[in-house]
């Protein structure tokens, strides 16, 4: 596929990948992949970030004594400036805790190609729907909207798009007749939790080639 994705390497229980994980909202991910890795895998959280000061999913890095750091968006200058110096503060703070992989968890911001660029292979992203179909930050609103039986969940490497990297892993999960989005995002939720950390296991242990 694609040359310039730099994938992590090959981590092992002894040695395990260094995980940070990125939340924007109540990190019930972030719970479920906390509890897969309390047994020792080739990948372990050390870093827990959010946007949001007051992010739920802050709570869970603290109950676990990890580093939780809420890194919000700094008020001044232009909003592309922001961004980037937003990111600037992010890819410090990842540099500071030696982090090896980033796994965004419910992060709800576009990364800047600036951003992108430093992370490639080594940046997944988990998606509420069967990608390439229904990206973007309201699928379970755009599943229901196109009335179709089943949808799911992809974890995927980032790139400069959105939603649109390297698919690792997907898992159908089939919408109800009633279903409203609260309902689908709980159901797709429950394989999200099985999802991510498998893949991880997978992407960790040397086991993708691009
Ligand atoms: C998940 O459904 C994820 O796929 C999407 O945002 C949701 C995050 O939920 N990108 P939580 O914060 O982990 O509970």
């Amino acid at each position: 596929m694609s040359g310039d994705f730099l994938l992590p390497r090959e981590g092992s229980l002894e040695d395990p990948i260094r995980v940070a994980v990125i939340v924007s909202g109540g990190g019930s991910g972030l719970a479920a992949l906390l509890q897969y890795q309390a047994t020792p895998r080739t990948h372990r959280t050390a870093l827990v970030l959010s946007d949001k000061a007051d992010a739920g999913g802050l709570q869970h890095g603290i109950d676990a004594g990890l580093p939780s750091l809420g890194i919000p968006l700094p008020t001044k200058t232009g909003a592309k400036e922001r961004r980037v110096a937003h990111e600037q503060l992010i890819n410090a703070a990842l540099e500071e805790h030696n982090i090896e992989l980033v796994v965004l968890s419910g992060y709800m911001r576009i990364l800047t190609p600036w951003f992108v660029s430093r992370w490639k292979g080594r940046l997944v992203n988990i998606h509420p729907s069967l990608l390439p179909d229904f990206p973007g930050a309201h699928a379970h609103r755009d599943v229901l909207a196109a009335g179709v039986d089943v949808t799911g969940c992809t974890v995927h490497l980032v790139d400069e798009g959105v939603d649109s990297g390297p698919i690792l892993a997907q898992i159908q999960v089939d919408v109800h007749e009633g279903d409203d989005e609260s309902a689908l995002q709980e159901r797709v939720k429950r394989v999200e939790h099985v999802l991510y950390p498998k893949t991880l296991d997978i992407l960790c242990s040397g086991q993708i080639s691009l």
